[in-house]
């Protein structure tokens, strides 16, 4: 029938800084679909930032409740989910995400994202050497982005545009 939506359930996957928040709001208002940021509901669930996770109980303790943040928004229905840079990195997330499906992988050169998130707490760039860091993670997660189902650049573009690229590739 005409009530039914062609796409009910996207996943926004890629690293930092490449826009998944942002187009994942803009995606979901542009489809009529809800929204769920999986770092804001893993803050909300523990009462902590996501630095505060990291410092109180270390990487490893994260990406448990990230894992079990994943579980939980594969039974949503009728959402757009932008997920944390590190979500798509396990294989076991990857697997449930793609039964899930589709994941959409955004991607931005190391430039742009050293721009994107200089000014914000990310734990995983808090060091000396940045855009070092950001292409060594970039390089080694990028055989598991590879994984997703359809692939945008974000690089110096508008949110609108990419929006509707994703849209088209959805299609
Ligand atoms: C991470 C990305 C962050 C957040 C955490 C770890 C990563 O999310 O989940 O700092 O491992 O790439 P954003 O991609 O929204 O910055």
């Amino acid at each position: 029938t005409s009530l039914e939506r062609p796409v009910r359930w996207v996943a926004l996957a890629g690293f930092m800084g490449t826009g998944k928040s942002r187009i994942g709001w803009e995606l979901s208002r542009r489809l009529a679909l809800h929204f769920v940021d999986t770092d804001k509901v893993i803050e909300r669930v523990t009462g902590l930032a996501i630095p505060q996770i990291f410092e109180l109980y270390g990487e490893e303790t994260f990406r448990e409740y990230e894992s079990e943040i994943l579980r939980r928004v594969t039974r949503l229905d009728l959402v757009v989910v932008s997920l944390g840079g590190g979500s798509f990195v396990k294989r076991e997330n990857q697997e449930l995400l793609l039964a899930r499906g589709p994941v959409v992988v955004l991607s931005a050169s190391p430039e742009t994202i050293y721009r994107r998130t200089r000014r914000s707490s990310r734990p995983l760039l808090k060091t000396e050497d940045p855009i070092g860091r950001i292409r060594t993670l970039l390089e080694a997660r990028s055989s598991a982005y590879a994984r997703g189902d359809i692939f945008v650049s974000t690089d110096g573009r508008d949110s609108a545009e990419v929006v509707e690229e994703i849209v088209e590739k959805l299609w």
